[in-house]
């Protein structure tokens, strides 16, 4: 949830560590420091809110050391204040701290015993004074290796010291940490997006690793302080894709990149010319399966819902979904059978990588699906479906969520046929269709104009519902979703059926619900579920797919046509207009659309 940059070099560092720190405000913007060395001191400058306010203190200018780190936060223990800000320091020790420190209470208090002053209330500032403290009696390493033990929880650490004014320490357990190669000068990031306007060479620290980092050559270590060698790997350098062109946000760019995501996730996965999906090196075969659990947070968790409609509709698995920060905690039954499936755009978010960590430790089949490739989740899975989205930076996910489902689409389709659990006939003929949906999609994002005039309806609501049944429940979550995070109103999604057992009871004059019910085997019960609101006041938004037939329901207030094709790909479809209405609703608020309050882009804390 938090944003680490350290260069050590031999140019001054305080603009590039500034500059590096707007890259990740993605993953956190409550506040933002930099502490840098020189002339034997540490320099530290914080401000509370975003980096553009720690950019205008006067004090950066001065800073002109070639040691630095930087931080951008999002807040868990402590108000967002520059106060609570990182970088914390003493005088001899300055760090920068992603993840969350369970027994900094306990250690708090043993530190206090020692005399030590604290002046925040992060938990992170225990680790500047036990470093302090441990420094008293052992050199560089050792402290750091003890300070590490004693450390319960998860941390991303950036650590420089007054005393030694040629290297940064870096320390991994749990969240994600970075080093990048440059010339004459080396780097720490959270991640490879940090670092990609510095270099594309990188090397991931794995959990429990630590480095010493110099501005020629940086040494890794593991727990018990023995050196290791890591692999440096050579990314692509897509930094074009990271700019917004000529949208105004980087999420209307990603909506109207969907139709690009789908074509993408086609081309990489179809064999048009035999009429097949290819997955290579899938490494099961059809007699090891007979289930599949799929794990994921938020809009990846909506995406394993959808598939499980999908998986029990296209094959004879037995499927189940969980949200990580449930599954992680539960008493789960395993079975070696099952193929435990993790989605995630990030493939670094907390609660996923935990649920997968328990799975390996249970020598369970594991598969990610993810965006980010050199991801912590894709690194540590058995096997990794690749969504190819391209880079998602809009804190709310809308192509990465297109390209989950396809993948899991397809997925289904492949296993369902290699286990004859359908036709050939109907896997081409869903192939087909599939292989024409990023068309559908072009001419569905062009419904722009109404969904921008409808959008105002959330404006001054206290409430909204979006209902849908079978396919187009899991889509009535991430539409309700998407409207929460964005506008912030709120809206529940729920399962059509279900209203007339208690939440019926929310519907009065002038509430906006929006009904998904596209002509499929639900229309007719999902229609007379959307009478049962209407008839008590609700303001009803109807989204459907074209056809010839008329919707058979009248004082619906506005309803929106998606293109039609097969039932099973309408979930694509509807979630468009869904998206759109969120946007703009929220464009209306004047709210930060790619960066939503409280939120980030990857949650690497739980
Ligand atoms: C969705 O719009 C949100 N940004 C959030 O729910 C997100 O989907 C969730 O945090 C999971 O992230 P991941 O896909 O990177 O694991």
């Amino acid at each position: 949830m938090c944003g680490i940059i350290g260069i050590n070099s031999n140019r001054p560092v305080s603009v590039s560590i500034i500059n590096s720190l707007k890259k990740l405000e993605y993953r956190g913007y409550d506040s933002a420091g930099i502490a840098t060395l020189s002339d034997g001191l540490i320099n530290e400058v914080k401000s509370e809110g975003r980096v553009d306010n720690l950019e205008k203190n006067s004090l950066i200018q001065s800073m002109n050391g070639t040691i630095g780190i930087g931080h951008v936060r999002w807040a868990t223990h402590g108000a967002p204040n520059s106060i609570n800000a990182h970088p914390h320091s003493s005088q001899n020790v300055s760090v920068v701290h992603n993840g969350i420190i369970e027994n900094s209470t306990l250690l708090k208090k043993y530190l206090i015993g020692k005399g030590h002053k604290f002046k925040s209330q992060t938990d992170t500032e225990v680790i500047v004074h036990l470093i302090t403290e441990n420094l008293k009696n052992e050199n560089i390493a050792e402290s750091i290796k003890k300070t590490l033990k004693a450390l319960h929880g998860s941390f991303a650490l950036g650590i420089i010291f007054k005393d030694q004014p040629d290297l940064i320490i870096g320390a991994r357990r749990g969240s994600p940490l970075a080093v990048g190669y440059g010339p004459n000068e080396n780097y720490l990031g959270s991640d490879s997006y940090a670092l990609k306007s510095m270099t594309n060479k990188i090397t991931y620290l794995g959990d429990g690793e630590f480095c010493i980092l110099k501005k020629d050559f940086v040494e890794f270590f593991d727990e018990e302080g023995n050196k290791i060698n890591k692999k440096v790997l050579e990314l692509s350098s897509d930094e074009k894709k990271y700019d917004k062109g000529d949208y105004k946000h980087f999420m209307a760019k990603e909506i109207e990149e969907q139709p690009l995501t789908l074509k993408n996730g086609i081309k990489e996965y179809i064999d048009s010319r035999n009429n097949d999906i290819n997955i290579y090196n899938f490494p099961w075969k059809k007699s090891e399966l007979s289930s599949i659990t799929l794990i994921g947070c938020g809009t990846a968790y909506h995406s394993c819902l959808m598939a499980k409609y999908w998986f029990e509709e296209l094959t004879s698995l037995n499927v189940s979904v969980d949200i990580a920060s449930e599954f992680r905690y539960r008493k789960n039954r395993f079975k070696d059978d099952t193929l435990y499936t993790f989605v995630s755009q990030s493939g670094e978010t907390a609660d996923t990588y935990a649920a997968l960590d328990i799975c390996k430790k249970a020598n369970m089949k594991t598969c990610a699906v993810v965006n980010v490739i050199e991801s912590s989740i894709a690194r540590d899975s058995d096997f990794v479906l690749p969504i190819h989205c391209g880079p998602e930076v809009g804190v709310a996910s809308t192509k990465a969520f297109l390209g989950q489902i396809l993948i899991l689409y397809m997925l289904a389709l492949k296993i369902g046929s290699i286990r004859d659990d359908i036709k050939k006939s109907i896997f081409n003929e869903k192939l087909k269709n599939l292989i024409d949906l990023p068309k559908l999609a072009e001419k569905t994002l062009a419904t722009d104009n109404k969904i921008q005039s409808i959008s105002s309806i959330f404006n001054d609501v206290k409430g909204s519902m979006f209902l849908g049944r079978g396919y187009s429940y899991p889509i009535a979550l991430e539409g309700a979703l998407k409207l929460k995070e964005l506008s912030y109103v709120h809206a529940e999604g729920y399962p059509a059926g279900e209203m007339k057992h208690g939440p019926l009871a929310l519907i009065e004059e002038g509430l906006p619900v929006v009904v998904l019910a596209p002509r499929d085997n639900y229309y007719k019960k999902t229609i007379s579920n959307m009478q049962e609101v209407i008839a008590r006041g609700a303001k009803v938004l109807l989204i459907t797919n074209k056809s010839k037939d008329e919707v058979l329901s009248e004082n619906i207030w506005e309803t929106i046509e998606v293109e039609t094709t097969n039932e099973d790909l309408l979930p694509f479809l509807l979630t468009i207009p869904l998206q759109k209405l969120a946007y703009y609703s929220a464009l209306k608020k004047g709210f930060d659309i790619d960066k939503p309050r409280n939120l980030a882009k990857s949650v690497t804390v739980e």
